[in-house]
Formats: C-alpha cells, sequence, structure tokens
C-alpha cells in the first residue's frame, strides 16, 4: 500500500509537470484527485487496514494528497497565465486601416462637369440605358434607311416588335434624352445628360464598346451659335485651364444644322503638337449645333418660337485626356493598380 502511494504520487506529479493546457490539467484533477480519481480509491480503501496501519497510511496518504493539490494549483496558476497572456489585446494598438475606395476618373470629370453646369442653372437628367431605335435614332431626324446610322455601331436587343422590327437598342449616346427632356418638360429648357452608351465596337486603346458621354440641351428664344460657342468655351477652361481655346469646325450631326465639331487645344502639349493629339495640336472632343426643327418638333416645341443648341461631350475620352490615359479600356479593367492613382 505504501508503495503503491509512493508510485502514484511519482506518477502524477510527473504527468503534472508535463501539463501544458487548462484542458489537461482538468483532466488529471478527474483522474487523480476526483471522488473517483485513483488517490480518493486508495483513501477509501484505508477503513479496511488495521488500526496500527491506518495511522500510518492515513497520514501519508494526506501528505501525498496535500502536495500533490499544492503542486497542481502552482500548475494551474502557471498555465492560465500563460493562457491569459496569449489571449490579451493592447487596445493602445493603432488598428488595422480599411482600404478606402474612390472615384474612378470618368466619376470624376462627370462631377466636375455636372458642378459647373448646376452653377449655370441647367438641370441633370438622367435616361434609360435600354432604348427605343424611335428615342435613339427616329426622333433625332435619323430615318430608318438614313446612312447616318452607320455612324454609330448599334447593339439591337434581339427581340422583335409586333410589325417584326427589332426597335429595342443600347442606346449609342446619350442625345435620346433630349427628346425625353423636352417631352417632360417643355421650353424653355437647360439641361444636361451624363451617361453610359454602348457600341458594337472592336475594343482596342482608343475604342471600348461601353463608354460615357455628356449631352447638353438650351432652349429658349433668340438662341443662336454664339451662346452655344460662350458655354463651350467655359467648360474647356475649367477642364483643362485658362489659356485652353476653342475651335469650332462644320460637321454633320443629323439632329443639328447647322452642325459642328468642338476641339480645345490640346492640354498636354499646350497646342505644341505630340503623341496623344497626334501632332495637331487639337483634341476632338465635342459634338455640337443648332438644334434641328424636326427635333424641336418631336419634342413637341414649336421651332418658330424657340431655338436651342446642343452638345455631346465623350466622358470617357474627357477623362483619358485629363489624365493622360493612353488606353480607353484601363477605365473599366476594375484594376486597382490604374484606379488608385486618382
Ligand atoms: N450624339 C453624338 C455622338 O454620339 C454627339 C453629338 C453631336 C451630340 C452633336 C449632340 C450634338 O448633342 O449636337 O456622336
Amino acid at each position: 500500500m505504501k508503495n503503491k502511494l509512493e508510485d502514484l504520487r511519482k506518477k502524477i506529479l510527473e504527468e503534472l509537470d508535463k501539463a501544458k493546457s487548462g484542458e489537461t490539467l482538468r483532466e488529471l484533477e478527474i483522474k487523480y484527485l476526483g471522488r473517483k480519481g485513483e488517490l480518493s480509491n486508495i483513501l477509501r480503501a484505508i477503513k479496511d487496514l488495521s488500526v496500527q496501519e491506518k495511522q500510518e497510511i492515513g497520514q501519508l496518504a494526506n501528505t501525498i494528497k496535500n502536495d500533490v493539490t499544492a503542486k497542481f494549483n502552482e500548475i494551474k496558476r502557471e498555465v492560465e497565465g500563460k493562457e491569459i497572456a496569449a489571449d490579451f489585446v493592447d487596445v493602445t494598438i493603432p488598428g488595422k486601416k480599411i482600404a478606402r475606395g474612390h472615384l474612378n476618373p470618368i466619376s470624376i470629370i462627370q462631377a466636375e462637369m455636372e458642378d459647373l453646369f448646376i452653377s449655370l442653372g441647367f438641370l441633370v437628367a438622367d435616361g434609360p440605358e435600354l432604348e427605343s431605335d424611335y428615342y435613339n435614332f427616329e426622333a433625332l431626324n435619323i430615318p430608318k434607311t438614313h446612312p447616318a446610322r452607320d455612324m454609330q455601331d448599334t447593339f439591337y436587343i434581339d427581340k422583335k416588335n409586333e410589325q417584326g422590327e427589332y426597335d429595342l437598342l443600347m442606346r449609342t449616346h446619350t442625345s435620346p434624352v433630349q427628346i425625353r427632356a423636352m417631352q417632360k418638360y417643355g421650353a424653355p429648357l437647360k439641361v444636361v445628360v451624363p451617361g453610359r452608351c454602348f457600341r458594337s465596337e472592336a475594343t482596342d486603346a482608343r475604342h471600348e464598346h461601353t463608354l460615357y458621354q455628356f449631352e447638353g440641351l438650351l432652349i429658349d428664344e433668340n438662341i443662336n451659335f454664339s451662346h452655344l460657342k460662350g458655354i463651350l468655351e467655359l467648360v474647356g477652361k475649367k477642364l483643362f485651364g485658362e489659356q485652353t481655346k476653342l475651335r469650332m469646325r462644320p460637321k454633320f450631326y443629323p439632329f443639328v444644322e447647322p452642325g459642328s465639331n468642338g476641339e480645345y487645344t490640346c492640354s498636354l502639349c499646350g497646342g505644341q503638337g505630340c503623341r496623344v493629339c497626334k501632332y495637331s495640336g487639337w483634341l476632338e472632343v465635342i459634338g455640337a449645333g443648332l438644334v434641328h426643327p424636326n427635333v424641336l418638333r418631336a419634342g413637341g416645341i414649336d421651332p418658330e418660337k424657340y431655338s436651342g443648341f446642343a452638345f455631346g461631350f465623350g466622358l470617357s475620352r474627357l477623362a483619358q485626356l485629363k489624365y493622360g490615359i493612353d488606353d480607353a479600356r484601363l477605365a473599366m479593367s476594375g484594376d486597382l493598380r490604374f484606379l488608385q492613382q486618382f
């Protein structure tokens, strides 16, 4: 019995020394010190011994129990201390920074343009990206068989109307919103329309199938070409700086008469000529003109009483020029290495 007790003491102390976690300690506690543990079993057996043995073994058993319990508590304190240290959180350490998103360069230009036009009293309108053939072409003075339709490669929707025609498409420009705005608000009218447009283009560094435009329309009595020019000059100065000059030359667009393009002096070379402006010194970013009477009529406005001007900017192209981006596809790529530069 005596030997048994000594062996047990040795075994317990050894195992306690090896215990590393609170969990092993709890297991050991049950195994040796618990009510059904090995030590308790021996203690229970003492009652069957002779009086002399009872005294001797009883004493030994109690010393062992006390020793083991003391050791047990010591190890327990050690292990718990380590576990608390491992769990410790230093609340004074600065937190991890969560990366903040930011605007795409096209959105930055769009917001700048909107600010300018809002300050001039224009309202900002929106229109559907899935458009009807009527608003995208017909109402803008581009009849079904007109060759001007070839200027804009169009994504048609694969669904015929009751007449068996494909009359739904992804809008190729923001100009259909001119008609929608005229029908909704009538004249006089000052409206700009930023938005996404689609062309069935093979994509390369200069072309994207999805592009952003910024349309403008002003209708009132006695509006003429100089009003248009004044506004476009203002936009150029705002976007590219005070020294920016505007050049307008005749260009055919079915929805305006006279029609014109608009070019700014190249912001990168200051008009000296460089790769971006193809050594011409000018950047073509605008289509514009005086609204065609047929377009005013389609919008429900009397061309005898009112006249107006309209213009359309390529926002994607403006962003490319302003930030010197040499590939049109980057702005839509979602590539953070590109986007984080703005
Ligand atoms: N919608 C034309 C395009 O996408 C651009 C344009 C030209 C808009 C002349 C206009 C305009 O409002 O008057 O090519």
